[in-house]
């Protein structure tokens, strides 16, 4: 089996392309990326001379270049994790959040549908339903609701993939996660920042007072969602994943300070995100039931192994921060 990967030089996808190495070693994994700010090839650095690892720099924007590599490497299925992914950079800037996450999808569900692709995963996220109250949680029928730039592009984007099996028969099987901690997380999102900061002794920034609640999984366990989902899962399908870890974020900060032996004073309580999503909660029910789905990870044995990466690892966030990580791709690819 050939997949086409994209988005595998991000955090979810860098960490699915080395699962999908492991647990299915026979497949051949093209990994087609932009290498974003948030795209790291170093990440990726014990895959080099691997000859069932094919990177290719590029956009999902550009149908002729996915034309081509689908022909080249026969492609059969797709998983799809390409997209700008950071809510606060779609409040600032949503331009490339609709040309990547709604455009960028378009053009892939078109050439997986000319190509005849068996099948294409579409890696979505809990944040199409919007926002909970105090109880409750979301089911694959709850209603789409985005709030932010970025969420209304992945609900686009979801969408589309659906659009494009009801009206064109591709087979499409959509995912919507929570939110995903572990190792290889940009610096940018709640738990990386905060480990990040903490460890500068600088402040840490908690957005309104604290009391958001996400539902929070392992990396890990969300590639082994996702491999399920494209072997196992009915075509037209959408399958939540989540792991049932609700916490507050100030929750997750207190954790973090204690973990790290530093003081609670580096709290530091900013201005809300606008627009700030209250609750996120998954009823995985589903996938558990149908697929057999079930986390491996605890949430905290999950952080605390997390936080001990970052600690153990500071020399991967320090060249992300310096920007140096840009540089790898350089020496390692655009000299060949
Ligand atoms: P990320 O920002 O870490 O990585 C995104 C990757 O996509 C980067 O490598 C980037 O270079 C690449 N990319 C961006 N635009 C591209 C383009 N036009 N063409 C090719 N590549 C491009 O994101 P992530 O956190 O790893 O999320 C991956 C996917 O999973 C996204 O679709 C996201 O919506 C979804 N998701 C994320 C979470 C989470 O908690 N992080 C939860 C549920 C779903
Ligand atoms: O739920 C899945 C989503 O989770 C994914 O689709 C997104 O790609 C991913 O970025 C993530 O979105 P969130 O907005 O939930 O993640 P983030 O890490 O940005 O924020 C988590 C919570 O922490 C949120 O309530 C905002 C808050 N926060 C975040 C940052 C960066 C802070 O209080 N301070 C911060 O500095």
């Amino acid at each position: 089996m050939n997949v086409l990967v994209t988005g595998g030089c991000g955090f979810i996808g860098s960490n699915l392309v080395k699962y999908l190495r492991r647990a299915r070693p026979e497949w051949t994994i093209v990994n087609l990326d932009k290498l974003t700010y948030a795209g790291n090839l170093e990440t990726l650095k014990e895959l080099e001379g691997d000859p069932q690892h094919i990177f290719v720099r590029g956009d999902v924007a550009n149908r002729e270049l996915v034309d081509h590599l689908m022909a080249l490497h026969g492609i059969d299925a797709v998983m799809h994790l390409a997209a700008e992914s950071h809510v606060d950079r779609s409040i600032l800037g949503p331009d490339a959040f609709v040309k990547t996450n709604v455009l960028g999808t378009q053009h892939l569900l078109e050439a997986s549908r000319e190509r005849g692709i068996k099948r294409f995963l579409m890696v979505s996220t809990d944040e199409v339903y919007g926002s909970l109250g105090p109880t409750g949680a979301f089911t694959e029928h709850s209603p789409l609701q985005p709030s932010s730039p970025y969420s209304a592009s992945k609900t686009s984007s979801d969408l589309l993939a659906l659009a494009w099996h009801h009206t064109y028969g591709l087979d499409v099987v959509v995912t919507r996660c929570s939110n995903n901690y572990g190792r290889y997380q940009f610096p940018e999102k709640l738990i990386p920042l905060m480990v990040v900061n903490a460890l500068h002794d600088k402040p840490l920034p908690v957005y309104g007072d604290g009391a958001n609640v996400r539902d929070w999984l392992h990396v890990d366990d969300h590639c082994s969602a996702l491999l399920v989902a494209l072997e196992k899962g009915r075509a037209g399908q959408v399958y939540n994943i989540g792991g049932n870890s609700e916490r507050r974020n100030i929750d997750i900060v207190k954790a973090i300070l204690g973990l790290l032996g530093k003081p609670e004073s580096l709290i530091k309580f900013v201005k809300d995100r606008p627009g700030h999503d209250k609750r996120y909660a998954i009823d995985p029910t589903k996938i558990r039931t149908e697929l057999g789905w079930t986390p491996a990870h605890t949430f905290e044995q999950g952080i605390q192994a997390t936080v001990r990466w970052y600690v153990d690892n500071a020399a991967w966030w320090e060249r992300v921060m310096s920007g140096a990580y840009r540089q790898y791709f350089d020496t390692q690819y655009k000299t060949r």
